[in-house]
């Protein structure tokens, strides 16, 4: 008898994206005239750079012949893309990263979903709330949470509350918990943590033995140079952060996927008898047995993203989403939205009006302006309440959804 893995029936809900992409395709069957813009999923829509571009033809041409035909990629990738990603990403903010400590996979949520295998059965999770709901599902999956509650709530998960009072940003919690997962910039909340933020946070991991797992995907995004890209910006961050990077959002490869995981050989867990034990060793023997690799195709491509050229066209095309964003977080505080984020993240976190639930105002929002949002309620409890809106989407999009937001609920 296949007995099933129990803990699945536990999940909440179906994942979020999918729910929405379900309510959404009911509207469009039923108004095929209504010109559904789509705010929701952060999904990019400009095309690949040139840069990429070139670089992908490049080496598919190579796979073509004898000599430039490569079968498995090197289990951590090839050293063309691990040198860049220093070079490119960590050696100008003075972060020290050996090539040896960078895993090249296919993207950042399966490596934020996946990295809690590494970790003991009994270990105490901490997340954000509202969160990326893949930390919170996976660790649900794994069976390390008990039932979820009336008001969301999964037993044994510590959560902490990212409000308008902490301005999204919790401090470390005064109780126990062994990994914790960050964000920043924060998805949903388009929030931003400064140096003095982490540093608590490192200083918290690092008294009480914990791992903090850094989800750095939208890190391209950061405006201010004084504001940190890298937990590695912290000091004593190498003993007890894992950092998650992705070339998703900052060089539209949501389609060809690329992502890296760092694991300094300086963060430990510990056995059960007491032993410390490297994580890098484990995440890479998790790897080794799990992935083979990233196409020498792709890799070739996110090597591009840190060529000159690469910087220049997709710092242009982060620079685009971003007026995106200003236009929807200046538009939406016009028309009389309380509205968050926006500033160093493709998000905009919108308070739904007076009265309203995140779903109620979403599918409100669909009916009478045909724009997509993501739920508030969707990330967590404590984004009931709360919309999301995304940067990604064209100029003339995002300006017509604007009008059409205003026309029905500008006040
Ligand atoms: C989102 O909309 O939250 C993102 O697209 C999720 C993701 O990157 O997986």
């Amino acid at each position: 008898m296949a007995r099933i893995n129990e803990h699945y029936r536990k999940l909440a809900a179906g994942y979020l994206f999918p729910e929405i992409g379900r309510r959404v395709t009911a509207f469009a069957q039923a108004h095929p005239d209504a010109g559904i813009i789509r705010l929701g999923i952060g999904d990019v829509t400009e095309p690949l750079v040139p840069a990429v571009v070139e670089a992908m033809r490049r080496a598919v041409d190579e796979m073509g012949t004898r000599e430039g035909f490569r079968g498995y990629a090197p289990d951590q990738g090839y050293d063309f893309l691990l040198d860049a990603i220093i070079a490119g990403d960590y050696a100008p903010r003075g972060v020290q990263v050996a090539p040896g400590e960078i895993f090249v996979s296919d993207g950042s949520k399966q490596d934020s979903g996946n990295v809690q295998e590494i970790f003991g059965a009994d270990c105490r999770v901490a997340v954000a709330d509202p969160v990326y709901p893949v930390y919170v599902d996976t660790n649900v999956m794994a069976g390390r949470t008990g039932a979820v509650d009336e008001r969301g709530y999964y037993g044994g998960i510590l959560y902490l509350p990212a409000t308008e009072a902490n301005g999204f940003v919790p401090d470390p919690p005064a109780e126990r918990a062994d990994v914790a997962y960050l964000c920043f910039p924060n998805n949903p909340t388009g929030a931003v943590a400064t140096h003095d933020q982490l540093a608590r946070w490192v200083a918290w991991a690092r008294a009480h033995d914990a791992v903090l797992i850094f989800d750095a995907a939208y890190d391209a995004y950061v405006q201010d140079p004084s504001l940190p890209r890298s937990i590695y910006e912290v000091e004593g961050a190498r003993q007890c952060a894992i950092e998650m990077r992705s070339y998703s959002k900052r060089a539209g490869f949501t389609g060809v996927r690329c992502a890296y995981t760092v694991v300094p050989k300086d963060v430990t867990g510990v056995t059960a008898a007491g032993e410390r034990v490297a994580l890098h060793a484990l995440w890479a023997r998790r790897m080794s047995t799990k992935f083979n690799g990233v196409p020498y195709v792709i890799q070739r491509a996110a090597e591009a993203v840190h060529s000159p050229e690469g910087r220049k066209q997709t710092g242009e095309q982060v620079a685009f989403y971003m007026e995106n964003a200003r236009l929807l977080r200046e538009g939406l505080g016009a028309a009389g939205f309380r509205v968050f984020g926006g500033v160093h993240a493709p998000y905009i976190w919108i308070r739904v009006p007076e009265g309203a639930t995140s779903w109620g105002f979403f599918d409100d929002l669909l009916a009478k302006a045909h724009v997509v949002g993501t739920p508030g309620a969707g990330f967590g409890p404590a984004g009931e309440g709360f919309l999301r809106l995304s940067a990604f989407n064209s100029r003339a999009n995002v300006e017509e959804a604007l009008a059409r937001i205003r026309r029905a609920f500008g006040r």
